[in-house]
């Protein structure tokens, strides 16, 4: 029986937020270079938009390039900048066909003029499009994105134009880049590793984790399936007592 056959079409997460790790360790094993295995992630990429969208899911955050990716070896960047404008470049029509909303979240105006403009006329083509949210995190990082926030929650302050008696969870999510988008109720992350690394670290207060050995590059529709049934497994109790669900 197929992962996908024992899903809840019920109880589907409206958003799944992915952290898509191990492209170089997957290259690695096939003594090829790291930038082979960030191309074949894309491959990744668009069978998890299709299987995504298959069960419903309304929004998809994929952590594409972090603040901290700028560290790796110059070479390796610019190699993923150039994937990320290609590939955007081919899918575009593509997206705009299958209903597919392309966002982004994360500091766009530190990439190449190229991204940026790759980028913005993506999601300018796509902006009617209502069948998944696609939000890429490109240049994110959740310090980076709560830093520019309190800085914006202190001026509008001094400014008079809110109250800090009235500063809530919800005033202030909505300072954050993700505002408008719901938290995700299911993060992933693949290659074996067990953590966050600076992603969503506000929206994730109560999402359920998954964790996957399976390599980017290798990550099919079935293991997003298999992640949708673990936390379909999952009892969520938000502090309460399973006797008052
Ligand atoms: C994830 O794969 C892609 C990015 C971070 C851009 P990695 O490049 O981190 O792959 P590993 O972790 O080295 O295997
Ligand atoms: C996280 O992966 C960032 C992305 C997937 C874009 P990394 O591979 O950069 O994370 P660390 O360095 O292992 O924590
Ligand atoms: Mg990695």
């Amino acid at each position: 029986m197929t992962a996908f056959s024992k899903i809840d079409l019920n109880n589907i997460p409206k958003h799944i937020a992915i952290i898509m790790d191990g492209n170089g360790r997957w290259a690695k094993k096939q003594n090829e270079l790291r930038l082979f295995g960030h191309s074949m992630g894309v491959d990744s990429v668009k069978e998890t938009i299709r299987a995504a969208q298959k069960i419903g899911v309304k929004y998809l955050t994929l952590y594409t390039f972090s603040t901290e990716n700028w560290n790796r070896p110059k070479e390796e960047v610019d190699g993923l900048m150039k994937i990320l404008v290609q590939s955007i470049s081919n899918e575009v029509v593509e997206m705009s066909e299958k209903g597919v909303r392309l966002l982004s979240i994360g500091n766009e105006i530190e990439l190449p003029d190229e991204a940026q403009a790759e980028l913005a006329s993506a999601m300018k083509k796509t902006e009617n499009n209502t069948d998944i949210n696609v939000v890429l995190a490109l240049n994110y990082s959740s310090r980076w994105e709560i830093n520019k926030a309190i800085k914006n929650i202190a001026k509008d302050v001094k400014e008079n134009k809110l109250e800090i008696e009235k500063i809530n969870d919800e005033i202030i999510s909505s300072y954050l880049t993700t505002k408008n988008i719901p938290d995700p109720e299911l993060l992933i992350r693949t290659s074996g590793e067990h953590r966050i690394s600076n992603f969503l670290l506000w929206q994730i207060a109560y999402t359920e984790l998954h964790f996957t050995e399976v390599l980017w590059p290798d990550f099919k529709d079935e293991d997003l399936y298999k992640a949708v049934l673990d936390f379909q497994s999952r009892e969520r109790r938000f502090g309460m007592t399973t006797e008052q669900l």
